[in-house]
């Protein structure tokens, strides 16, 4: 049984499809031990809650400094003896030494085709508003292992979403998340617990 922490920094409909998708038995030999939050008013803390899952706040700005809120972020992982960190929406860099511990057992859900509309800046609504004005056709999103850099770990999986003539960037994330976030976060998860991911020269492989 694999034993997931999930980090939000939003309203977490990522986090309500990977609780409904271990409820449903599609994510399989997972328990979602911990949530955690850089916002204590994160909605996503509040989903947490109420599917009886220990919500944490961890705040960068309550630490004195980048080591000190890596410090709380690893004893925290350790405390609910965690095998695979989840980026469901978080808005925060994660620590290097956080990276170095769980070496490819970090992923992160990104709105949009890597290497298209990522890195520094582009998140949220941003990546959907960059899509629209380059006036691609296609988009969707990717889950990837988190390296030291911004969106640039090796790729698990992708799915790609049409851009439709009048999309706005709100309509444009909605069908975003409802097509292809929400179905492959919870795939990916379920392949990692089954062992099916394996990376070889730096390349993500579903075996
Ligand atoms: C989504 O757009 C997701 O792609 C991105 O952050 C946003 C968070 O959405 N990573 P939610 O908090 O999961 O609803």
């Amino acid at each position: 049984m694999q034993k997931i922490a999930v980090c939000v920094s939003g309203g977490g409909t990522n986090l309500q499809a990977i609780i409904d998708k271990v409820a449903d038995g599609t994510i399989k030999n997972t328990e979602i031990a911990v949530v955690i939050s850089n916002k204590k008013d994160a909605f996503a803390l509040e989903r947490a809650k109420s599917a009886g899952i220990p919500a944490e706040y961890i705040g960068p700005k309550d630490f004195a400094d980048r080591e000190a809120f890596a410090d709380a972020m690893l004893e925290t992982l350790d405390k609910y003896d965690i095998d695979l960190v989840v980026l469901a929406g978080y808005l925060v860099i994660v620590p290097e030494r956080m990276i170095q511990k769980y070496r490819n057992r970090i992923i992160n859900i990104h709105p949009s085709l890597i290497p298209a509309h990522c890195g520094m800046g582009y998140y949220g609504l941003k990546v959907h508003e960059s899509v629209l004005a380059m006036g691609n056709k296609v988009t969707g999103a990717t889950v990837h292992f988190v390296d030291e850099e911004a969106d640039h770990g090796p790729i698990i999986l992708q799915k790609a979403v049409e851009v439709c003539e009048g999309d706005t960037p709100e309509i444009l994330q909605k069908r975003v998340m409802e097509q292809a976030e929400w179905n492959i976060l919870p795939q990916a998860i379920d392949l990692i617990g089954a062992g099916k991911v394996k990376i070889e020269d730096n390349i993500a492989h579903i075996i």
